[in-house]
């Protein structure tokens, strides 16, 4: 088969290599960049580093706002579906990048699998919500990572097209961390100790619009006496400059870091804080604590195992939490077993071609 294949967004970048690996064996498969994400640190680092193929398209949609960046893309897939007529297409998680594409190829009558189908976090002021309800309601074929997330489609009357494959986040990080540790030198770099420091990622919205809970979080982090390494979005990085915030010698704000760096830094945090979808994942692959700052997540298994903490952006609750949450011995699989490349690709040896 021909397929077209969608990227748009950092953590798309990294599912995308396991499984262009897997699918690449038996079928054609065309890249499509979108270009949601286009700063170096966002975006070619993890191509490079990963050695993905350079994508056969770049749409260049950069920033805007949800409805213009969500058009830009629409308007230039359309273009690159109706030239390359794949067969079917692949799209993944919950961006701008993935509905857009979604809507073109059901208009086109293209079919489509989605990768990552069926998280909810059952807050719909989140676009990401939005994004999936909309490509979940349209997908021919739904490859899940977690058996809530089945719960979740057939409630909402999806069923036949649903597989429980597993994460292809997990595939990644099994076969990049052990060239990870060989080759990244970050703990050095930033003359860090394994165990001594905590790891913290924010880009939400919800936390990043907000003045209040983005200051709250960081009053918390301020004040936690330890070494506390905050690699920034782009978009953490402004509303931080906005806030003009007293930051503490002990919190290290860095530009974003590449894979390699990521998986080294968050293998050897005492404790990871985020409010990253992937982060919160890989913490749990990694067994090392979470707190994350939202009100809710789609990745509850991993708080139903004790491993991760629901903590909001409450100064309290973090700093309550920052010492004292100890998750139990058991660490049971939650998420597939690093096979879910596979399983997919197998799924879609088997789609007929018209
Ligand atoms: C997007 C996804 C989010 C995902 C995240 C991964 C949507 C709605 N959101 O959020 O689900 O978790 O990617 O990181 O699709 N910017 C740069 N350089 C870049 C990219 C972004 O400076 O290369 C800045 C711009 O100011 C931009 C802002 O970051 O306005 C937000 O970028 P955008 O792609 O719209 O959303 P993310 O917050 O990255
Ligand atoms: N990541 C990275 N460098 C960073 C921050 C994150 O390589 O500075 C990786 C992280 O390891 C994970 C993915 O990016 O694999 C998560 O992306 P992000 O947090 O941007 O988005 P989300 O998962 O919330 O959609």
């Amino acid at each position: 088969m021909k397929i077209l294949s969608i990227v748009g967004a950092r953590p798309e970048f990294i599912q995308a290599m396991p499984v262009s690996r897997a699918i690449g064996v038996f079928h054609r498969e065309i890249l499509v960049h979108t270009g949601q994400h286009y700063d170096y640190k966002m975006s070619q680092q993890f191509f490079d580093e990963l050695e993905i193929s350079t994508p056969h398209y770049n749409l260049g949609a950069g920033s805007s706002s949800q409805a213009r960046q969500t058009a830009e893309i629409m308007i230039s897939m359309e273009d690159v579906i109706l030239k390359e007529k794949p067969d079917y297409m692949i799209v993944r998680g919950d961006t701008n990048s993935t509905i857009a594409a979604a809507l073109v190829a059901a208009k086109l009558n293209v079919p489509f699998a989605h990768i990552e189908a069926g998280e909810r976090s059952f807050n719909r002021r989140m676009p990401e919500e939005i994004n999936r309800l909309v490509v979940d309601g349209l997908a021919d074929r739904h490859f899940c990572v977690s058996q809530a997330a089945v719960q979740h489609l057939r409630a909402e009357g999806i069923n036949g097209s649903v597989v429980q494959v597993g994460d292809v986040m997990l595939d990644a990080l099994r076969f990049v961390l052990p060239l990870a540790r060989s080759k990244s030198d970050v703990l050095q770099r930033l003359n860090i100790q394994p165990k001594k420091y905590s790891l913290v990622t924010i880009h939400r919205p919800a936390n990043t619009d907000d003045p209040l809970r983005l200051s709250s979080i960081l009053s918390a982090l301020n004040q936690t006496d330890e070494i506390v390494i905050l690699p920034v979005h782009p978009r953490t990085r402004k509303a931080l400059e906005a806030l003009e915030l007293h930051l503490g010698d002990s919190l290290h704000i860095i530009d974003p870091v590449g894979y390699f760096d990521m998986l080294v830094l968050e293998e050897n945090a005492r404790l990871i804080a985020t409010d990253s979808g992937g982060v919160q994942r890989e913490a749990y692959y990694m067994s090392v604590p979470c707190l994350t700052l939202r009100d809710e997540t789609e990745w509850t298994a991993t708080v139903e195992t004790g491993w991760n903490k629901l903590v909001g952006a409450n100064a309290k609750m973090i700093l309550d939490n920052w010492f004292n949450f100890l998750p139990p011995a058991e660490h049971p699989f939650i998420y597939g077993d690093g096979t879910a490349a596979l399983r997919i690709a197998g799924i879609l040896n088997e789609v007929p071609i018209y």
